[in-house]
């Protein structure tokens, strides 16, 4: 596989990294001060853009007219969001957004659900946490709008949430239910960015030769759905 990379930060770092250790090439750059020739990202089989929320439909403009699908994994610019998926049908491109790359916060927000739901029955308040570096531009985070969205069904109440932004911090997602006797705290803590660059690339491989817009959900659910059918989950 040949991706184009947008953004070369903390995040883009961490995917060349990964690309070089899984034989994938990077045949461009693209950054705020430093942009690729068109020729060379057109030689890209997707692009990957860990950017700024402000680029990101712009970028998303260029990729789409150049016939390429995208991996998106800058958050924030969620109020873009409906005219990127005009612009992803109208050229027929294939375009994966994800707030969070890692699969363990997909296997963290089925057992969220799960708790949520059988919590309200029984009683329990839920509230939301979430960490990261002190760099982090948006807040909420995207996973934790995420959550709030799959969680709130469950609620009349609105579900608070705290956000902290501090020093080094890698993302920390915490689930609390609580009632007056009694307190659950499910936590999803990511140890490196590497996890991000390994869920993002995989993604970005499957999404080759797809039409569309879909979510890191759609990509995992498709490549598990033999093992959930037998398992019947
Ligand atoms: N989905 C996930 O799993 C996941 C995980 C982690 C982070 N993220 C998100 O990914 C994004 C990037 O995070 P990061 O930590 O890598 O940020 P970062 O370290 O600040 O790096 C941002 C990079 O984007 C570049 N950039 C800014 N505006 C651009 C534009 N208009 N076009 C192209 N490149 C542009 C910057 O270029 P300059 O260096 O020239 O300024 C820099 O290289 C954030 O939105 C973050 O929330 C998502």
């Amino acid at each position: 596989m040949k991706i184009a990379l947008v953004g070369y930060g903390k995040m883009g770092k961490a995917i060349e990294k990964v690309a070089l250790e899984e034989n994938i090439e990077i045949v461009a750059y693209l950054t705020a001060k430093e942009r690729s020739h068109s020729e060379q990202i057109d030689k890209a089989d997707v692009c990957v853009d860990f950017s700024d929320p402000k680029g990101v439909l712009n970028h998303v403009e260029i990729f789409s007219k150049m016939k390429k699908n995208i991996v998106i994994g800058t958050t924030g610019w969620e109020e873009d969001l409906k005219q990127v998926k005009t612009l992803v049908k109208k050229q027929k491109v294939g375009l994966l957004y994800a707030p969070n790359f890692s699969f363990g916060m997909y296997l963290f927000q089925k057992l969220a659900k799960m708790g949520a739901c059988i919590g309200k029955k029984l009683g329990f308040k839920c509230a939301l946490l979430e960490m990261h570096h002190q760099e982090k531009k948006d807040a909420p985070s995207g996973s934790a709008k995420k959550l709030l969205s799959l969680l709130s069904p469950f609620y009349d109440e609105k579900i608070d949430i705290a956000s902290i932004r501090s020093g080094a911090i890698q993302g920390v997602h915490q689930v609390i239910l609580n009632q007056e006797d009694d307190m659950i705290e499910m936590t999803h803590r990511i140890a490196n960015r590497a996890v991000f660059a390994r869920g993002a690339l995989a993604a970005a491989q499957w999404l080759i030769g797809k039409v569309g817009f879909f979510t890191f959900e759609d990509f995992i659910e498709e490549i598990s759905c033999d093992f959930l059918e037998r398992s019947q989950l």
